[in-house]
């Protein structure tokens, strides 16, 4: 039992012996309690005092990469961008693939793609309403089409009608708005005719006639298409791999978008681990469960359900799941990539554009509780809520539907200077009550936002700003970045 600097007493263990205020769930076994300790001791040391010494930009606990790659703790909200010849057809990205086509049956796809309508500056327009700050668009799907004036096939874009370099206008564009583009590349690849294809995902079922599949050759084909996209356009700040399904290894070709863009951060489905992860949609779990992330992660989604490349029948997500989804995953200190896929004709679809402006209105109210803050999940053993903070102050994510209109937020007993609910500005009411389902524990208190509106408008993307005069330093109570709900 200690005494903060509120003079509130705290119970169990402090894990450092300084004047954080560290509380410890009672819940905790001592080995956990060792290995939470062991990991906090290891972690930069928090300043104390007023917000702007308090105030830690990026991710907080976790560790920037400490070279030209750390723009990706910075701008946290990209665009993700499927485009191919397969939006002509305007069903699927993997249109060949899901529809089993042969190379004659799909390629006719490719003399119909004349984009005369693609405006790169429209699209960034439309990014940066939706407060978006990065971009990775797909310079190869899985049909193996190439978005770019490449030397090592001729199935590509300068072959179509419109007959122009689209990466090139792309990287222009991003390059005079400062705009990080990076590169999506599919190493499984239908079109090209070393490529090993065995009827996995993302291949032929065989080989085609006249193929002479080689994974050595096919691995040389890669090499120079990457040395392409990292020499012919400028700076590239990422590089993000997709369905190496062959799981082939080898850190070579990584080790060469390094050296010949120093500033690209790699995804880890390429040819070795690269830098930082990938949940896509809602299927990996650990984006629900940890309260913060502890390594560089990047969740990917698209506004439309079935599909990430242009589709006509799109069955779009509701912004509530949307918005909800970025909330946690930013809020938690990873990056999020939100995809829209171009129509044939170069232009956003308006469904899409339209998604993405409504995301841009509630990004822009909450905007500084997700950015620029550290996580502040030690605070709370409720995992119904995200927690950041930047100094004194603490936001509160309702990363959940609130079963109630209050928050409870156990074990925390001080009270805030000031509450109010980011999306709107309006005040809110806090006090810290005696609850009865807290009777068994310690404390049997706890500091309660109460009377949300929840029943007057949806509840998706909220955000409780809470002003304290003095916030205990959150590192250290003892809940562990693996802990779930
Ligand atoms: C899914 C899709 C694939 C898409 C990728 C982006 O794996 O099947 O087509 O490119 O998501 O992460």
């Amino acid at each position: 039992m200690f005494t903060s600097r509120q003079g509130r007493e705290y119970s169990k263990f402090n894990i450092f012996d300084n004047d954080v205020g560290i509380t410890m769930n009672t819940s905790i076994t001592r080995r956990d309690f060792v290995k939470t300790a062991v990991m906090f001791a290891a972690l930069p040391p928090l300043s104390s005092g007023a917000e702007s010494e308090n105030r830690v930009t990026g991710s907080g606990f976790m560790k920037r990469f400490g070279d030209g790659r750390d723009w990706f703790f910075e701008k946290r909200f990209g665009m993700f961008i499927h485009w191919g010849i397969y939006a002509v057809a305007g069903w699927h990205e993997q249109h060949m693939f899901r529809k089993k086509l042969t190379r004659a049956e799909y390629t006719p796809f490719m003399r119909q793609f004349n984009p005369v309508k693609f405006d790169p500056e429209k699209w960034l327009d439309i990014a940066e309403q939706a407060g978006m700050k990065y971009l990775t668009f797909t310079t190869k799907h899985v049909d193996g089409f190439c978005m770019w004036d490449t030397k090592q096939t001729d199935f590509n874009v300068t072959r179509t009608p419109y007959a122009k370099d689209v990466l090139a206008k792309l990287a222009d564009a991003c390059h005079r708005r400062k705009f990080p583009l990076c590169l999506y590349y599919s190493c499984a690849d239908m079109n090209q005719k070393n490529y090993p294809s065995a009827g996995r995902s993302y291949e032929l079922k065989t080989p085609e006639p006249g193929d002479q599949p080689d994974l050595n050759r096919y691995i040389e084909f890669v090499k120079a298409q990457v040395r392409e996209l990292c020499t012919n356009y400028g700076e590239i700040h990422g590089f993000w791999w997709d369905a190496n399904v062959i799981k082939h290894k080898d850190p070579s070709i990584n080790a060469m978008i390094r050296q010949l863009q120093p500033k690209a951060v790699i995804n880890n489905r390429g040819y070795d681990e690269g830098d930082f992860g990938t949940p896509e949609r809602d299927w990996d779990n650990s984006v629900n469960t940890k309260p913060w992330f502890d390594k560089p992660i990047e969740a990917c989604q698209a506004v439309g359900y079935q599909s990430w490349g242009w589709r006509e029948d799109e069955d779009y997500y509701s912004d509530a799941h949307l918005i909800r989804s970025i909330q946690k995953v930013l809020a938690k200190g990873g990056n999020y990539l939100l995809n829209v896929g171009p129509k044939a004709d170069g232009t956003i679809p308006e469904e899409s554009a339209a998604i993405l402006r409504r995301i841009g209105k509630w990004f822009s109210a909450v905007r500084d509780s997700l950015i620029d803050v550290e996580p502040a999940g030690q605070l709370t053993n409720n995992r119904d809520v995200v927690l950041t903070r930047r100094g004194n102050t603490l936001y509160v994510h309702l990363a959940r539907e609130p079963e109630t209109g209050s928050v409870f937020l156990s074990p925390m007993v001080d009270t805030p200077r000031r509450a109010v609910l980011l999306n709107t500005g309006e005040q809110v009411a806090c006090d810290v009550a005696d609850l009865p389902r807290l009777h068994n524990q310690t404390p049997d208190r706890c500091l309660r936002v109460k009377h949300l509106p929840v029943n007057e408008r949806s509840t998706a993307g909220w955000v409780v700003k809470l002003e304290f005069d003095k916030l205990p330093i959150t590192r250290g109570s003892g809940v562990k970045s693996e802990d779930t709900k």
